[in-house]
């Protein structure tokens, strides 16, 4: 069997078309254009460009896009107090502060300061709270992506037995509350995991989330299985012969995709959902701000 390969990048593209509809109408109807602040500490490179790409979709679907860029050595009280007048200024439904914080900064302090009704990453407790016994809010955008991915290529997913390998607060845990509620049967496996190649086996679908290249092998795939790579690794590739190197996933892709029903590549996969499953959910959020109810179809 040759899989059949999942587009995210296509995928991800009409969802920010339709988020677009929904902004346009947001406006139209209510007068209301959702606003989503992306706050950077520091120069870290990576963060840099996913800010950069944040800040230029959340412009490109019609939302007012804020970004603040503070210095490295930005002190916690200012870094809280920038998040709290956030939490106070009525143009902004969404906040969002990239991660990692440089080493002054407790993570944790600035998750706790973020209003829950304008965490649109679903970082604070209240949010994954919600998550798990299914009230409206936003959702943690790496696994609503998957989620989306998973419900188009397969329809229902109950009676279904996934696999999650990864436990994160980021993917893993949330990604097992989202597949619950669609009526999977739910592993999640990790490091500790023993025969994880058995385990594999037994799953219909496969969230490959644990940040280790190519860990997943092809011959642990049941045939026919969907599997979605999280994954993205930076690995060297000496066949290029010019000293580049290249991205992979946490599945070893060539082998996988021979025994694969389905499966999504690295780039291209699950990457570009993340960015536009955060826009969803600044719909999401300025609408249950504003007293509205959420668009279906940006949700879990
Ligand atoms: N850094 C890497 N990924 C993310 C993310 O999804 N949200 C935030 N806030 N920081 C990140």
């Amino acid at each position: 069997m040759t899989a059949k390969i999942i587009d995210g990048k296509s995928f991800a593209e009409g969802l920010r078309g339709r988020i677009a509809e929904h902004v346009g109408r947001l406006k139209q109807d209510h007068g209301i254009t959702p606003g989503l602040a992306v706050v950077i500490v520091g120069h870290d490179p990576a963060s840099q460009v996913y800010v950069t790409n944040k800040a230029k979709q959340t412009a490109e679907v019609g939302m007012a896009s804020l970004k603040h860029e503070l210095p490295e050595d930005t002190s916690q009280e200012a870094l809280l107090a920038l998040v709290q007048a956030l939490n106070n200024d009525p143009a902004v439904h969404g906040i969002l502060v990239q991660m990692p914080l440089p080493a002054q900064i407790d993570p944790v302090r600035v998750i706790e300061t973020i209003a829950p009704e304008k965490d649109v990453d679903c970082f604070t407790p209240a949010n994954v709270g919600k998550v798990q016994i299914g009230l409206p809010g936003p959702v943690s955008c790496t696994p609503l992506g998957c989620l989306m991915l998973l419900r188009d290529q397969l329809g229902s997913l109950a009676g279904l037995n996934a696999v999650i390998v990864g436990r994160s607060n980021l993917v893993g845990k949330p990604m097992a509350q989202l597949l619950l509620r669609e009526n999977c049967t739910v592993t999640v496996a990790h490091s500790k995991t023993q025969n994880l190649a058995d385990v594999v086996r037994q799953a219909d679908i496969v969230i490959a989330a644990v940040g280790r290249p190519q860990m997943i092998k092809g011959e642990w795939i049941k045939s026919g299985a969907t599997v979605i790579d999280v994954g993205i690794n930076r690995i060297d590739a000496p066949e290029r012969g010019d000293g580049k190197t290249r991205l992979v996933g946490d599945v070893a892709y060539a082998e996988a995709s021979k025994i694969a029903g389905a499966i999504t590549p690295v780039p291209g996969g699950v990457g570009p959902m993340t960015i536009a499953c955060l826009l969803a959910n600044t719909v999401t959020t300025a609408c249950l701000i504003n007293g509205l109810t959420p668009p279906s179809d940006l949700t879990a």
